[in-house]
């Protein structure tokens, strides 16, 4: 048995727009109307009913499984539709979620902004405009003064460089621009609105753990011996994943953000640093696409195949998440795994990657990476954003039609798992892990 230290936080994730449904006041609930935005036109209208109750036969399934914590997101389209407005009802509707996953035996992680703002957010800028920061920071001291006694884990922020990538670089989301000067400037202002955040949590409640879940990608040169694959990989690796971490450990604005300009109010702005890692992906050097920075993302047979249940696959590869945990040695804080996970395919995908990234952490943690929890991508189906319901993460499946959900047999390994606090001996050896 693989043995995972005492107290590890076991659980699985979920995000507000992706579960709740009628979330009307959410810029992403109007731009999904647009035609042709969702795959198979699909919508977030009822997803999985969280908002209709369904919550609560959700959590109950979470905590069937042994699960210790439950991840959630709150909706700021809800409890601030309008500037300055707190709405009441919705504040006392998540007063009871979040008390349920306690009554549960569960401890809450509250992400305050997993991709989606008020439609008023968006109609004067998003995140183009510097002021979002104080907007965020009031919507986060409101928040924390409603939640305070029942939560201690906030996200504040959920991929920022996944949002700034997908809505301002390769414009495929809500602002859909493709522009990538703007894409440093709305990082920017991702920045200091998460470090607003963060000091506003902590006005309120000193002892709040307040982080943000920063998406890792791990980019590697297609060709390692060829100097043009590297450059570009190592320009992709700093504007995606180096940037904004470095901003908020080390409080410096580095290029192309900034020219190493120091933000002492930003600096040391998370308590501990969470993951989120998916995928390992090769770049290649490619005159023909200026307005990408030169690169190129490069998939292999083995990711055809996936693509046909999660366009975003890359490279399956715990390796990279083990040699990732590493790195984050250094900084000397907690690590949450906010997110890790995979589809459900025709084959066994789904239990192989839970097994063989779970050996991934446990070696890190063996040679000193404190991780102190691992959460699941996701419990159940749910609504994946520009990939409507196709791709399906869920230790439950979910049946949009009558809102039934199953088991899944990475679920059942899972529980396994969770309950035995370590990965037992006949899992390791049927998916052994290969790097
Ligand atoms: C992450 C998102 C999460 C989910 C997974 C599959 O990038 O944070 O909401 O969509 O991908």
């Amino acid at each position: 048995m693989l043995l995972f230290p005492p107290d590890f936080l076991w659980a699985a994730a979920t995000a507000g727009q992706q579960v709740e449904g009628h979330n009307f006041n959410s810029d992403w609930s109007e731009w999904e109307q647009l035609p042709g935005k969702i795959k198979n036109n699909d919508s977030s209208r009822i997803a999985c009913d969280w908002w209709g109750g369904r919550w609560r036969e959700d959590l109950d399934r979470a905590q069937a499984l042994g699960m210790i914590v439950q991840r959630i997101g709150i909706e700021w389209a809800r409890l601030e539709p309008q500037p300055g407005q707190w709405d009441a009802q919705a504040a006392a509707r998540y007063r009871e979620m979040i008390a349920g996953i306690r009554e549960r035996g569960m401890e809450p992680f509250v992400t305050l902004h997993h991709f989606t703002s008020p439609k008023w957010v968006a109609e004067r800028g998003g995140f183009e405009n510097p002021e979002v920061a104080q907007w965020a920071a009031k919507y986060a001291e409101r928040a924390a003064q409603e939640f305070q006694d029942l939560v201690t884990f906030w996200i504040t922020i959920n991929e920022p460089n996944v949002y700034a990538a997908q809505c301002y670089f390769l414009g495929l989301w809500l602002a859909q621009k493709k522009d990538p000067l703007l894409m440093f400037r709305v990082l920017k202002n991702e920045i200091h609105a998460h470090a607003t955040m963060y000091h506003a949590i902590k006005r309120v409640q000193p002892a709040a753990q307040v982080g943000y879940s920063h998406h890792w990608r791990v980019l590697e040169p297609l060709n390692a011996g060829s100097p043009l694959d590297r450059l570009v990989t190592g320009l992709y690796t700093r504007v995606f994943n180096e940037v904004f971490f470095t901003a908020i450990e080390e409080g410096v604005l580095r290029f192309p953000l900034g020219l190493g300009g120091a933000i002492p109010k930003v600096k040391g702005t998370q308590d501990y640093i969470g993951v989120n890692y998916y995928y390992q992906e090769n770049v290649a050097f490619d005159i023909t696409r200026p307005g990408d920075i030169f690169g190129r993302r490069v998939v292999g047979p083995d990711v055809e195949r996936l693509h046909r249940y999660f366009e975003g696959a890359g490279h399956l590869d715990p390796g990279a998440l083990y040699r990732l945990l590493l790195r984050m040695k250094e900084y000397n804080k907690p690590i949450y795994i906010t997110e890790n996970g995979f589809v459900a395919t025709d084959r066994d995908d789904q239990v192989r990657y839970m097994v063989t990234h779970l050996q991934a952490v446990h070696r890190a943690i063996r040679e000193g990476a404190d991780v102190r929890g691992y959460f699941w991508w996701s419990l159940l189906d749910n609504f994946e954003w520009s990939e409507g319901y196709t791709p399906r993460f869920g230790l439950y499946h979910t049946d949009f039609e009558t809102q039934t959900r199953t088991l899944r047999d990475a679920g059942r390994v899972y529980e396994q798992i969770v309950r035995a606090n370590g990965i037992p001996d006949e899992l390791v050896e049927q998916y052994p892990i290969k790097n």
